[in-house]
């Protein structure tokens, strides 16, 4: 996510904007810049491609740039690839009217369409200098800046933390906000303003959070907040008694458990990202209907989480789109001279995108002609930028080096090719699709419910913190759910644990069950059901200790399980999405249990840039 940070008060704003940021660089950031009205009332604005130190140094520590009035921005690329053009902050043609804006508006076309009939212009890719030339529009129209506000809020569809600075309103900020965070802090005569606590954390702990549709004026010392109504409302400030190091993590222990917990909003935002109207449009990252239409045979190639996605995809496609897929792991796809057949398609899924592996599958492929498409989560890595085409997932920057929200956003995308493949290709009809589609548009909120009821987990997770060996079983898509939930565990606990397709245990494997060896059982492919639970019935004649997930009202294997979980029913393509959570949680609490440092686990690395 962005990083925001405002200031007006009695000190020069550039340094304390300069400072702020550098608080939120944690969060990940590809450009950065600042605006700050000078002292005769224009709206001096810098910015950079790269990282905060070049804008501090282009400031000398902020002493180039004097004001006491000033707005910056860190920039996750969500729209537009990483440059000084697309940084923020945005402004007008006069700059009379400047932003900064973190989230994603998602009907900046339409918008821009507007914008350009009634004569305006546009210097870069993104929505929101389409969002700030709106609040300028509306200001003109109105004259007022709360109107301006107010009318931006009712027109754009989207998440947003806007802040605005105008001319004609010397040393005061206005903002506005929808499901991106923003708070303000006061101290005396200065106000601060900012989309996390960490960055104004060493001026004020007293803060305000900043609602959903709530709008305010930042003056010295003051802020007035108002509905969409202009009526001005009452707010109480909070006291953080977070360290900073607690506070980059939003109060949550670890990043991984935070990331956890944005996984609903993140997996949202991935899904209106390419559902308008009802319908999933592809056509935006260059996968058009058309060409899913004469696509061939498809081929996966990807690393760890990112490669159990692609086997959780496989089945999906399949079984919707009756389209042969091979997935493979990209470190043994690049060097087994691969076949392809001429409308071939390869998709490599990544989070970092660049993961080396991964990237010379792609490169393999596309040295022989075939068509490639990448599912990636940073905008303008090399795996974006190589790739023929490119679906973004909305999961923000992860930090934790386990992934979870990354790989959750993976896999919404996967149901999107796979649901849309389908329809374009006749194998569901319109019935099915729409129904599918409502069906993705539950996940973010059972996520939630999932991620809420995390207590027996915490218990299990003690009882089990000191097991040497846990199996994974499942068959078919529940395979695929052990293949991360078995990842997950060794990652993060240093536990051994494997993952198999529960029909394969009797080739040899089931030798190694003994006496409390933990077997996890994945049944939530009710077609299969019924052979899953007699293989959990077979391990634990075995003496093995059990736990299961499945799905609400299959209550076969609960009297041999110490634990079962339960998931929602949903169509039992999207299982992965809701049984990986209670995975991920048990994992993070086994970790936590072995007192190991869960977000930067031993040996790993966030992004496996080598061979
Ligand atoms: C996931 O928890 C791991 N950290 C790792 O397997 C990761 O998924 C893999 O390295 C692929 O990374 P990528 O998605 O950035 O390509």
């Amino acid at each position: 996510m962005c990083g925001i940070v405002g200031y007006t008060g009695k000190q020069q704003a550039a340094p304390i904007l300069l400072d702020g940021l550098s608080k939120l660089e944690y969060r990940g950031y590809d450009s950065a810049g600042v605006a700050v009205r000078n002292s005769s009332g224009k709206h001096e604005v810098v910015k950079t491609n790269g990282r905060l130190g070049v804008l501090s140094d282009m400031l000398d520590g902020g002493k180039a740039l004097k004001g006491v009035c000033g707005i910056g921005h860190t920039r996750w690329a969500t729209h537009g690839m990483p440059s000084e053009a697309n940084a923020h902050p945005h402004f007008n043609d006069d700059r009379s009217v400047v932003a900064v804006h973190n989230g994603i508006i998602e009907n900046y076309g339409a918008l821009k369409d507007k914008l350009t009939s009634k004569g305006y212009t546009f210097y870069s890719e993104t929505d929101t200098e389409i969002a700030t030339k709106l609040v300028d529009y509306y200001y003109k129209k109105w004259n007022d800046p709360i109107e301006a506000m107010v009318s931006f809020s009712l027109r754009v569809r989207g998440s947003y933390a806007m802040a605005v600075m105008f001319e004609d309103y010397p040393e005061e900020i206005f903002i506005a906000r929808k499901d991106s965070p923003l708070i303000v802090g006061i101290t005396g005569d200065e106000t601060f303003l900012a989309s996390d606590v960490p960055a104004i954390l060493k001026y004020t702990r007293n803060i305000y959070y900043v609602d959903n549709m709530e709008i305010a004026r930042l003056e010295k010392g003051k802020a007035t907040f108002y509905n969409v109504d202009k009526k001005v409302i009452t707010k109480k400030s909070v006291k953080i008694d977070w360290d900073v190091e607690a506070a980059e993590k939003g109060g949550y222990a670890h990043f991984m458990l935070k990331e956890m917990h944005e996984q609903p909003e993140v997996v949202a935002n991935t899904l209106n990202a390419f559902i308008k109207n009802g319908k999933i449009n592809l056509s935006e990252g260059g996968l058009t209907d058309e060409h899913l239409k004469s696509i061939g045979n498809i081929q996966i190639a990807a690393c760890g989480s990112a490669y159990h996605v692609g086997v959780a995809a496989k089945y999906v496609i399949e079984d919707l789109a009756r389209v042969p897929v091979n997935v493979d792991v990209a470190s043994e796809f690049r060097y087994r001279n691969p076949i392809f057949g001429s409308n071939d398609l390869l998709i490599v899924i990544s989070q970092s995108g660049e993961t080396a592996d991964t990237l010379a599958a792609l490169r393999e492929a596309k040295g022989r002609g075939v068509k490639t498409l990448a599912v990636v989560n940073v905008l303008g890595s090399s795996i974006a930028r190589e790739a023929d085409a490119a679906l973004y997932t909305k999961a923000g920057p992860e930090i934790s080096v386990a992934t979870t929200k990354a790989y959750s956003a993976q896999l919404i995308v996967a149901y999107l090719v796979a649901v849309q493949l389908a329809f374009v290709r006749g194998t569901i009809d319109g019935e099915r699709y729409k129904n599918l589609i409502a069906q993705l548009q539950t996940i973010p909120a059972e996520i939630k419910k999932l991620l809420d009821c995390d207590e027996k987990l915490k218990w299990f997770a003690t009882k089990i913190s000191n097991k040497k060996d846990v199996f994974f079983i499942g068959r078919g898509i529940d395979y695929a759910i052990c293949l991360e939930g078995s990842l997950k565990l060794k990652e993060i606990s240093y536990i051994h644990s494997e993952a198999y397709a529960a029909g394969e245990l009797k080739h040899g494997t089931i030798s190694l069950i003994e006496d409390d060896t933990l077997v996890i059982g994945v049944v939530t492919q009710m077609q299969l059901a019924e052979k899953s639970v007699s293989n959990l019935i077979e391990v634990e004649a075995r003496g093995a200790y059990i736990m299961s997930v499945t799905v609400n009202g299959n209550y076969a294997i609960e009297k041999q399980s110490k634990l079962t979980l339960y998931i929602p029913n949903i169509d039992p393509c999207f299982t992965a999405s809701l049984a990986v959570i209670p995975l991920q949680l048990l994992s993070y609490y086994v970790g936590v249990a072995r007192g190991l440092d869960v977000d930067k686990p031993r040996n790993l690395a966030k992004c496996v840039a080598v061979e």
